[in-house]
């Protein structure tokens, strides 16, 4: 079998956690096909003493437990081999998007650090130079199910993973405007109708209310978004 495009490599107090809902539907297809791999080592096994303990008490005082810095790079050191970029997923990180997701996919694999208690001792996060990514602000039990989620949005960006028809919508995002809504058949469900251009076999005007719609939402659901593309598009037309 040809090597993997790209290799998962998480260090995790809960390996039994994975693939988990990747071992399902597309990526779990793929992972089964080679074109991604997946290695899950238990942080737990670098513990050095006989109670296998992995942390302590914050310094300083606090709630909850800190995982020890001892224990974090003796696993590290572990995957020295694996490629690619060091990840530890933290609520205090740089909020995931599509660009970081890019990204990664480039890479031959990530190596994805996942705390659990309060969190990492700092020092160690530093000493491997590692990139903090959050998926979004709100406190998950642990980083886990956070890199279930960037693994996910990596391995659909695969070569092979999925179709060419949804590869071509995901280079037509690369606006960064939200997607216009959807329809199917009935075009009359209970007495509402979809909009009548989608059943006109127009494609050029179809292509344009997609993109007036798109413009429409990102700006009244997402202002934020709406700002950056602006934001993004005066500084393509500097460039040109
Ligand atoms: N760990 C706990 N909460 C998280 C979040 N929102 N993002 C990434 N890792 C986390």
């Amino acid at each position: 079998m040809t090597k993997p495009a790209w290799q998962a490599t998480i260090l995790t107090l809960f390996p039994e956690m994975f693939p988990g809902p990747l071992g399902a539907s597309l990526a779990g297809k793929s992972l089964k096909g080679g074109i991604w791999a997946l290695k899950t080592l238990d942080i737990r096994q670098f513990a050095s003493d006989k109670h296998r303990t992995v942390d302590d008490a914050p310094l300083g005082g606090g709630v909850g437990m800190v995982l020890k810095p001892d224990v974090v790079a003796a696993a590290l050191d572990h995957v020295a081999e694996a490629s690619g970029p060091r990840i530890y997923l933290t609520p205090r990180g740089r909020p995931l998007d599509q660009p970081l997701v890019r990204e990664l996919a480039q890479a031959e694999g990530t190596v994805f650090l996942c705390g659990r208690y309060e969190g990492v001792d700092q020092r160690v996060i530093d000493a491997a130079g590692m990139m903090e990514v959050s998926i979004g602000d709100y406190i998950l039990s642990g980083g886990e199910m956070a890199a279930l989620t960037v693994i996910d949005a990596v391995v659909r960006l695969l070569p092979g993973v999925i179709g060419k028809e949804a590869s071509h919508r995901e280079e037509s995002f690369e606006t960064g405007l939200l997607e216009p809504a959807l329809y199917t058949q009935p075009r009359d469900w209970n007495g509402i109708q979809a909009p009548e251009i989608l059943a006109s076999g127009h494609h050029r005007k179809i292509a344009e209310w997609r993109q007036v719609e798109a413009e429409r939402e990102t700006q009244t659901r997402r202002p934020d978004l709406w700002q950056r593309h602006l934001q993004t598009q005066v500084s393509e037309s500097k460039k040109q």
